[in-house]
């Protein structure tokens, strides 16, 4: 595995504010990987969206709330990844503590960038601040930071200023117009993923009279 593959390649997700309620998850998918970002009793983690049971997607839905539970034998998993409701267990499948431990969820790493929040299917590698570079990863993270408030969606113009970051494209309106201050995110899919996980979002500052960063 080098580098360049997609494994190897933080993606951007989603907000924090997006996994802020229990059992709120967003999901997407890595060439043939799924990747969930799942909050479970207010912790958020990231895992590879498939049981360790018969390897079902566990989650098929871009985004929504509800436990980590797989639809087909009904396991649900806790924030260690661990099956912990097994229906039927002294029956089906008999799994004690430690067979259980050993059928944990595959983790995945996650980051987050002020609040925006980065999955990656390899748990090795760069840090999100490193891959990005310092002076973006500040940047970006200022900027979400003063961008907290979802919105009227807005369509950037050829004037406003574009960043790049992995798959992101963040587009800040223009300070000196009579354009309202607006940052638009669209998160392009990740190699191998339908569209539906690629996601657009328009932010406002908390505060008309806010001060956004340079
Ligand atoms: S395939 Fe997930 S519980 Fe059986």
């Amino acid at each position: 595995m080098t580098n360049d593959s997609p494994d190897q390649r933080w993606f951007h997700l989603c907000t924090t504010d997006d996994l802020a309620l229990p059992n709120a998850f967003v999901t997407t998918r890595v060439g043939a990987v799924p990747l969930v970002a799942q909050n479970i009793k207010g912790r958020v983690v990231a895992f590879r969206n498939v049981c360790t049971h018969r390897f079902a997607v566990i989650h098929g839905e871009p985004a929504g709330c509800g436990p980590l539970r797989c639809p087909y034998h009904g396991w649900s998993f806790d924030a260690d990844g661990v099956p912990v409701g097994l229906p039927f267990n002294p029956t089906d499948f008999q799994l004690e503590a430690e067979g259980r431990r050993r059928l944990a969820l595959h983790p995945a790493s996650l980051a987050r960038c002020g609040r925006l929040v980065f999955v990656r299917v390899a748990m090795d590698g760069p840090s999100l601040e490193e891959d990005l570079g310092h002076d973006l990863f500040a940047r970006l993270a200022a900027l979400s930071d003063a961008f907290p408030r979802p919105g009227t969606p807005v369509e950037p113009t050829e004037a406003w200023e574009r960043i790049e970051a992995a798959n992101l494209r963040a587009h800040l309106a223009p300070a000196a117009s009579s354009t309202p201050p607006a940052l638009v995110l669209h998160s392009m899919a990740p190699p191998g993923a339908d569209p539906r996980f690629s996601r657009t979002i328009t932010l406002y500052p908390a505060t008309t009279d806010a001060e956004r960063p340079a």
